[in-house]
């Protein structure tokens, strides 16, 4: 708490304290411009509390120029002024300087982030200055309310936040993208008398790696507590340069005891347009920036190329719709029958039942076929991990994938396999030694009970949100192959 300085968005906002104006007040941040003439500047103030900037009003007369000399573009201030009402167009109220005392000079030679559009690449490779920018400032304010709104969420239906560990010995998602962790010496490790690396001399004796998903721990908590989540870093190995992967991405998971598929596909549901909603009624100014973005990005693209929904209009379509359930054997018959796989557009064509499905025809379904979010449930076992709940069919598991416009899938979970022969059964099938999954096991060995779960990629869900195009972009610094600067 400090006393007499000011944020900027208490300023700016509706319910301006009575303070505020019947005495001198101190605020404090960036510059974002400075403009003026021998009789007056105009500075414009940011201190990430809100997209607007504060005008400062500097006269000669009440600060040197000397001091003035000092102030260019990114440069850190405090001032102390009156606010007195806006004469000019914009903002109600502007800050009268009485003193300006520079903090930190910026040398306007060598600062990065000179008043003037700035590629998404290249504020990539400034991730430490791009949070002062208004679009990344808009972005990660976003990225905090969303983080709060899903406690919030949970907190209110009486789910319990449960902390998965980060480090863990098993591969929950079974696909061995995993990044390894081990205080062996890569030159020189010790070897079993086979001449294998001898992973007992490591440092937790055994091998380890950076956890996938917190799902499984998750399903351990669920049936004590009946309802929890888990909201932590996960990580990927995939070698995947995409627009929306990343090595190191946030995932929620709750998991819920007595749900079935259903339940959890209205969860699901329920859970994301709760976030949207929460998103428009308590950060307008931020979305309002964005959208504006966005529509002048638009005009530089070819018609066809353009979005047929503005931002706003996207988050206001996803909570006013209801999502579509299909089957996926529903989804693989359109698909199959689809302009795009008769044609041969589609990268990967769809001949048969089984096949797995790419992005490619997740946003066909959503963008082209249904034109609103779609669940896809009842997935081929095959093609899904082992933990998964096995249908009377034989032949599919109760998964359910949400697929969002613009994203594709955001969401992936499944009612989980609570009969203990079925997943030995499936487990064996699969090649998962039961020896390491002895604690997964036990829950099915005592009151075991159907329960179901899911995971929302954090960055997938910040995508759809904010409508930037890059998960890049939206999380404060990207982890990819080849790059972890920073
Ligand atoms: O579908 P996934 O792999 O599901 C799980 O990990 C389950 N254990 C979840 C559960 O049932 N508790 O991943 C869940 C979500 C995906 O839908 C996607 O949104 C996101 O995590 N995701 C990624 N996001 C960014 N970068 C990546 N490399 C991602 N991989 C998955
Ligand atoms: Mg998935």
């Amino acid at each position: 708490m400090q006393k007499s300085r000011w944020k900027i968005k208490q300023l700016l906002g509706d319910n301006l304290p009575q303070e505020a104006t019947s005495q001198p007040v101190v605020v404090k941040g960036w510059v974002r411009t400075k403009r003026g003439s021998k009789n007056v500047n105009f500075i414009a103030l940011n201190d990430g509390s809100t997209i607007y900037n504060l005008q400062i009003v500097a006269d000669p007369e009440q600060v040197s120029e000397a001091v003035l000399d000092r102030i260019h573009t990114g440069a850190a201030l405090s001032v102390t002024g009156t606010l007195v009402e806006s004469q000019g167009q914009g903002q109600r109220f502007e800050l009268q300087a009485e003193t300006i005392e520079v903090l930190g000079e910026a040398d306007p030679e060598t600062y990065p982030l000179q008043p003037k559009k700035h590629s998404y690449e290249f504020l990539r490779e400034k991730a430490h200055l791009r949070p002062r920018t208004s679009t990344f400032s808009a972005v990660f304010r976003l990225r905090h309310a969303m983080t709060f709104a899903i406690h919030k969420y949970f907190h209110d239906r009486g789910f319990y936040c449960l902390h998965s560990p980060i480090i863990t010995g098993s591969d929950a998602e079974g696909a061995g993208e995993m990044f390894r962790v081990t205080t062996l010496d890569p030159k020189n490790p010790p070897l079993t008398e086979e001449g294998e690396v001898d992973f007992q001399e490591d440092f937790f004796g055994k091998e380890a790696n950076l956890t996938v998903s917190g799902q499984l721990e998750a399903e351990l908590g669920a049936l004590a507590l009946s309802d929890v989540y888990t909201f932590g870093p996960t990580f990927r190995a995939e070698n995947s340069n995409t627009s929306r992967h990343l090595a190191e991405f946030w995932m929620i998971e709750p998991e819920m005891a007595f749900y079935d598929l259903d339940d959890n596909m209205d969860l699901a549901e329920d859970f994301v347009k709760y976030l949207v909603q929460f998103a428009l009624d308590n950060y307008a100014d931020d979305l309002d920036f964005l959208n504006q973005r966005q529509l002048d990005e638009e005009k530089n693209k070819k018609k066809e190329e353009r979005s047929d929904m503005t931002l706003l209009e996207r988050l206001q379509f996803v909570v006013d719709s209801e999502f579509e359930r299909i089957t996926y054997t529903e989804a693989i018959n359109i698909l199959r029958n689809s302009k795009p796989n008769k044609k041969k557009k589609f990268q990967f064509l769809i001949d048969q039942w089984g096949a797995d499905l790419q992005s490619e025809h997740e946003r066909f379904l959503v963008e082209k076929h249904f034109k609103k979010p779609v669940i896809l449930y009842n997935y081929p076992k095959e093609i899904k991990a082992f933990y998964m709940r096995q249908n009377e069919d034989d032949k599919t598991v109760a998964a359910m994938d949400v697929l969002f416009p613009g994203i594709g899938e955001i969401i992936g979970g499944s009612q989980r396999e609570e009969r203990l022969s079925n997943l030995q059964r499936r487990m064996a099938e699969m090649g998962i030694p039961e020896k390491e999954m002895w604690w997964y096991l036990e829950t099915r060995k005592f009151g075991t009970v159907p329960h179901s779960g899911f995971g929302i990629g954090f960055e997938r869900l910040m995508m759809f949100v904010t409508g930037m195009q890059n998960i890049r972009d939206v999380i404060p610094f990207p982890r990819t192959p080849k790059n972890a600067e920073f």
